[in-house]
């Protein structure tokens, strides 16, 4: 009998414990271990009601995730867990599901094979498939409608958020909450039942308007814009409304498969695990000595400092928020009062919870109480000499144990550190706008940096609710440094024919939050152009140029600020293509001998997102970002790039990098050296590899940070 799960005996009720930690995932052995145990349970003539309950943190996540790369392979065949649970439900004798942690996908669907559920009231029950791009596959989208109704199964399966067990027992999921001990509860309950109870013979809240399932496609077409499983959860469900359970089951199998084999799902689920892989950084292990972060202070309150100071404040971390001025100081606490009130009215927390946030912030003036501070946070204009005289000054107040680190952008950590005496206690923590959403922390170590400050800033950002990933000290780090070709190979494409609202809108259909061109006009024009200015002397003048970004600016239209920039905009924000902005385009093409055309979307999505790739694979090759899943997870997390693409690199590799590759080759020789193919990409392709590989590669070989 499978270790992974155990059968024991109380008072007549059998317990069976799932123990595959961390999560208690199903993997092989899991699902045929519960069941035989239910069989053995089932026969056993002492036995009066079978509890099943997940040892450790959690009931069951899920499927184990591991798992269907190797079926999609064909490294394993699939194996669905539905007839499995067609003998759960069919065990003569009352089995209760009994609940705490999680109880997700697989988990769930175990759960409603069982004739009665129990639960913690901290318990969360859900069917998060569709974020991996598949669908319930153990009759999730079966069972779900008949124990819960169609309207809560469809908002389940198509868009994957848990509920809490007081929602879960409301919506007849669960039958009860349990208040003390689960395990005791659990087998108080199975001895009360004398019947048994199966899921799928429910039909009762199966009855359903019409019109119901369009008009939840049209909704997750729209809010799950360009992806397949939320709409394929909903035919699912749509399915238990229309056929007996076993056809509704076959249904949901063949839409399973579907799914499963689709790229979509092969780079969430890279997403996925990215998420995860991006915490850990080779060479710094877990003993890491780390500095305890009970304090915080921000120096600038504008943009970004305010959100970052958030961030603590939210993390119930005291912050210290230093300013200028009394008027710059006010206009930022108001902008945080302002966000924390629209939450507030939003419903997401409290007004106490606002309040005691607004309590955690302290403005000031001057540097008082900064010697007691645990992480100072520099986040004032990107110019390296104030950069400099703040990191200056901040090496005479701080302690010794503090943690100083740079909102910078674009600026050398390196340079920064060189202003203090302690270098090691210097670090990027580069937040993304708004600095209080974005999930995104580049952590951008400098030369010196130590790899306790490094540890500390990677626990930091999930402390701070944030997803950290290590950046090495080049221009623009990771993102920005990549954001650069992507938005010069946009502007090339206005100047060579494209609208602005044909790139921005190829851009968005193909699953971009925004297009380039829009995202300028949010983040201002005027930011790129100072950068374009300051950097100016290091241009080559061989170089192709694109002039019209600094004719937008020349003419005052900064992007949304100011009213106008590539779009114009009317008062509630929306962008309307502007015939003076095509004039300028066409004046502009002209001057630099540019021959406009007609571009398809292809060669849009080809030419940006294939920039993207082609500056990644160099970032990799020169050692600035550890693997290229950081790089994947830089772009979902702070710039809108669609997860069921996986990212920029993911993406490439799903193309086929020689694919791309020929066409980078092409690039060139149409467009010149912009287009270089990186080496290592040329390396890639050439050998028929992926980025996937060489990261896989990479970590066998045991490479540090
Ligand atoms: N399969 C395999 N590994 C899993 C897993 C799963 N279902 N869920 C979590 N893990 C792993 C993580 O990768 C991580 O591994 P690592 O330590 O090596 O990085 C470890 O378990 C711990 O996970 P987290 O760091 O995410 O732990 P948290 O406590 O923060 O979160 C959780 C726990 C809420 C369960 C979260 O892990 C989660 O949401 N997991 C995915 C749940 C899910 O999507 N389930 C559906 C799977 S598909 C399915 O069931 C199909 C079915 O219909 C047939
Ligand atoms: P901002 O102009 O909105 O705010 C800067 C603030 O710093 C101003 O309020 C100014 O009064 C204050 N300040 C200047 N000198 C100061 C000093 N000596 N002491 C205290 N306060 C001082 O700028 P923003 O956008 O917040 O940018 C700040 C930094 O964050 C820059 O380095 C920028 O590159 C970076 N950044 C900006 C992002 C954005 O989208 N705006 C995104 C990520 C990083």
């Amino acid at each position: 009998m499978s270790e992974l799960v155990t059968l024991t005996h109380r008072d007549g009720v059998a317990v069976i414990t799932i123990e595959n930690p961390p999560v208690n995932a199903l993997s092989p052995g899991v699902p045929e271990g519960i069941i035989a145990h239910v069989e053995t349970a089932g026969a056993d003539p002492a036995v009066q009601s079978i509890v099943i309950i997940g040892g450790g943190r959690t009931f069951i996540a899920g499927a184990d995730i591991r798992e269907f790369g190797k079926m999609t392979s064909g490294a394993r065949p699939r194996l669905s867990l539905t007839p499995g649970l067609l003998k759960i439900e069919d065990c003569p004798k009352p089995v209760v599901m009994a609940i705490h942690g999680t109880a997700f996908g697989g988990g769930l669907e175990v759960a409603m094979s069982g004739h009665y559920r129990v639960a913690v009231a901290s318990a969360q029950v859900g069917q998060p498939e569709c974020k991996l791009g598949i669908i319930p596959g153990a009759a999730g989208t079966q069972r779900l409608p008949r124990l819960a109704g169609v309207a809560k199964a469809i908002e389940m399966c198509a868009y994957g958020e848990p509920i809490k067990a007081a929602d879960a027992l409301a919506s007849g999921i669960i039958d009860k909450i349990v208040d003390g001990e689960l395990l005791e509860g659990a087998i108080a309950f199975a001895k009360a039942q004398s019947s048994i109870r199966k899921t799928r013979d429910l039909s009762d809240k199966l009855a359903v308007e019409p019109g119901v399932f369009d008009a939840a496609r049209k909704e997750a077409k729209k809010t799950r814009r360009g992806q397949l499983a939320p709409i394929a959860a909903i035919d699912a469900v749509e399915a238990a409304t229309t056929m007996n359970f076993a056809d509704g089951c076959a249904k949901e199998a063949e839409l399973f498969q579907k799914c499963l084999f689709a790229d979509q799902s092969k780079s969430l689920i890279h997403a996925f695990f990215g998420e995860r892989a991006v915490a850990k950084i080779p060479g710094i292990e877990k003993d890491t000595p780390m500095y305890d972060i009970k304090s915080a202070a921000v120096i600038g309150a504008g943009t970004m400092g305010g959100g970052i100071a958030m961030n603590y404040a939210n993390a119930g971390i005291p912050v210290i928020i230093k300013e200028t001025t009394q008027e710059a100081l006010d206009k930022g606490m108001a902008i945080i009062a302002k966000n924390y009130s629209n939450s507030v009215k939003k419903g997401r927390f409290p007004q106490d919870v606002m309040d005691k946030r607004m309590a955690l912030i302290t403005p000031q003036l001057t540097y008082d109480g900064f010697e007691k501070a645990d992480i100072i946070v520099e986040a004032v204009f990107e110019g390296m000499a104030l950069k400099k005289e703040i990191f200056g000054a901040l090496d005479k107040i701080a302690k010794p144990d503090c943690i100083l680190a740079s909102n910078t952008s674009t600026l050398s950590i390196d340079e920064i550190a060189s202003a203090t005496s302690r270098p090691e206690m210097v670090i990027g923590h580069h937040f993304f706008s708004p600095a209080n959403v974005m999930r995104l922390l580049e952590i951008v170590k400098g030369a010196k940096t130590s790899k306790s400050v490094i540890a500390t800033s990677m626990q930091l950002a999930k402390k701070l609710n944030k997803v950290g990933v290590l950046a090495g000290n080049c221009r623009g780090f990771i993102g920005n440094r990549m954001v650069e070709p992507y938005g010069r190979e946009a502007v090339f494409l206005a100047e060579e024919g494209a609208p602005p609202e044909q790139i921005d809108g190829a851009l968005y259909e193909w699953g971009m939050a925004m297009g380039p061109l829009a995202m300028g006009d949010l983040a201002g024009l005027d930011v790129g152009w100072r950068i374009r200015k300051e950097y100016a002397h290091l241009r080559d003048p061989k170089l192709r140029y694109a002039k019209i970004s600094d004719m937008l600016c020349e003419l005052g239209r900064y992007g949304q600020k100011t009213g106008a920039g590539w779009y114009k905009y009317d008062e509630n924000r929306r962008p309307m293509p502007d015939p003076l902005v095509a004039e300028l385009i066409e004046k502009a093409a002209a001057e630099s001998g540019v021959t406009r055309r007609t571009i398809t979307n292809e060669e849009i999505i080809e030419r940006t997102i294939y920039a993207l790739a082609n500056e990644g694979a160099r970032i990799l090759e020169e050692g600035f970002a550890l693997r290229a899943v950081d790089i994947d997870i830089v772009y979902l997390m702070g710039y809108g790039f669609p997860a069921w693409r996986g990212g920029p690199m993911f993406y490439a590799d799903t193309v086929g990098l020689k694919k791309v590759y020929d066409r980078i080759c092409e690039f060139e020789k149409q467009h010149g050296e912009f287009w270089t193919p990186a080496p290592l990409l040329e390396q890639l392709a050439e050998t028929g590899s992926s980025f996937k590989e060489w990261d896989k590669q990479k970590e066998a070989a045991g490479a540090s940070a």
